[in-house]
């Protein structure tokens, strides 16, 4: 399947010392992220694994630009992404692809207009409708194109996810838990989907996953407890 070319190609990340505590209901901190120093290097394709609320899905908010660090630095590409404005910050989001456990498809639109969905608004110089359909094509969905989300069994709703995640062109993506709402064969068949289409496009890939078997899949497994980066193992 040929898709319109001219991607951007894989972003490096690059954290610099960076730490994130959020605030609880009783006004004790939580500390998500501690000191956390990591280099991804462009295309690389890096499992986040962990316990439950180590820190996976806020790793990725802040590699994301969705949320901010306390501390330290964070550089995606050539862009330091904790010093940037809302304005830029938005900018800067629209370059991630984001998949998420629960798909989160916009329920009153078609498939295909979940896929158009995050360059609708906005000027780009490629066919926004050609490479959406291209994309519901790649991840074998063209016929449903004209389906609402809740027509689509749950592997299905989160292929249209990745296709949407793709319509940007993003240097990276970045994946929470991507097959945490499928079972053991639609959550392999996610996270084909996923490398081959990594192959194809060459976007730097991290996904959060409680899946030893798709951490084994991935070039790099990093593991966090507590919000420490406790193993790095390539
Ligand atoms: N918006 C928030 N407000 C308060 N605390 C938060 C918030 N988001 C995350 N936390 C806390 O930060 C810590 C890390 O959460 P995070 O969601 O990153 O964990 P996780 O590894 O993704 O967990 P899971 O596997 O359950 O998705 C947890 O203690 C969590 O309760
Ligand atoms: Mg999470």
């Amino acid at each position: 399947m040929s898709i319109t070319k001219a991607d951007d190609s894989g972003l490096p990340v690059s954290l610099s010392e960076v730490s994130k505590a959020y605030r609880t209901g009783l006004g004790t901190p939580v500390c998500a992220l501690d000191d956390i120093t990591l280099e991804v290097a462009a295309r690389q394709i890096v499992a986040v694994s962990g316990p439950s609320g180590s820190g996976k899905s806020t790793l990725l908010h802040v590699v994301g630009g969705m949320d901010r660090p306390d501390r330290g630095s964070i550089r995606v590409g050539e862009q330091e992404i904790t010093s940037l404005g809302d304005t830029q910050r938005a900018a800067y989001r629209r370059r991630v692809g984001f998949v998420f456990q629960r798909f989160h498809l916009l329920p009153a639109l078609t498939t295909l207009d979940n896929v158009l969905a995050p360059v609708m608004p906005y000027r780009v110089d490629f066919d926004k409708a050609g490479r959406a359909r291209e994309l519901l094509a790649a991840v074998g969905l063209a016929e449903r194109g004209n389906d609402l989300p809740s027509h689509l069994s749950g592997g299905e709703q989160q292929r249209v996810a990745i296709a949407r995640a793709l319509v940007n062109r993003p240097g990276i993506v970045l994946a929470d838990e991507p097959t945490g709402n499928l079972d053991t064969a639609n959550g392999a068949m996610v996270m084909d989907l996923l490398l081959r289409l990594r192959a194809e496009h060459g976007f730097t890939l991290m996904i959060a996953t409680h899946d030893p078997n798709l951490s084994s899949r991935c070039d790099r497994s990093i593991h966090l407890i507590d919000g420490h980066l406790v193993a790095d193992v390539e």
